[in-house]
């Protein structure tokens, strides 16, 4: 089972979903004037995205965009669009719904090409930040919490797309990836 190869948990179920619960209610505050569309990057992005919506009040929309970036352990360079939005962001205040910022690489990206859709606001949300990770100057506006410089999988976050189902987010044990 799933279970056996996690180290150990570092957020429960129950730590998400609190968390979740009180950044609905910021982004309904902060958002008053002009909700916004948020945009979920697959697939990590989905149990984060589920939860976090379910706690906003406000009149928002979801759209998802697929982008590579990453394989097996290490961060790659370039972003590529396996799968764009579905709608238009033309005026619109996007909040982008991210699993994990690591080197920020993937997110650097995202935001400019959103911004080059014509969108009036572009932010971030994400579910960790593994700030000792960043390699580009970008900051998260929302973060659930902060991420140990640790290979972390469940809640979305991935080891070679096993592991998203885990309803917590865990460490891996290292001889499951380590050569
Ligand atoms: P960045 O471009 O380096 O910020 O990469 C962000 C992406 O890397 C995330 O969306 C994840 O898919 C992946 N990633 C970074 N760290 C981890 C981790 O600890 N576990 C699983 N995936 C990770």
């Amino acid at each position: 089972m799933l279970n056996q190869d996690v180290e150990k948990v570092i957020f429960t179920e129950e730590q998400i979903r609190n968390r979740c619960e009180e950044l609905g209610k910021q982004i309904d505050s902060d958002y008053a004037d002009q909700p916004p569309i948020l945009v979920g990057l697959l697939k990590g992005s989905i149990p984060f995205m589920v939860e976090l919506m379910k706690h906003i009040s406000s009149k928002i929309q979801i759209d998802f965009m697929d982008v590579t970036s990453y394989s097996g352990t290490r961060s790659v360079g370039d972003v590529k669009i396996l799968k764009d939005l579905d709608r238009s962001i033309i005026g619109e205040n996007v909040l982008i719904v991210e699993d994990i910022v690591d080197t920020g690489k993937t997110l650097a990206k995202v935001k400019e090409m959103l911004y080059s859709k014509g969108a009036k606001d572009v932010k971030i949300i994400a579910l960790l930040d593994k700030e000792e990770g960043r390699l580009i100057d970008i900051k998260s506006d929302y973060v659930a919490f902060k991420c140990p410089n640790e290979f972390v999988i469940g809640f979305g976050l991935d080891y070679n797309q096993d592991y998203r189902n885990l309803p917590y987010v865990g460490v891996l044990k290292e001889e499951l990836y380590k050569e």
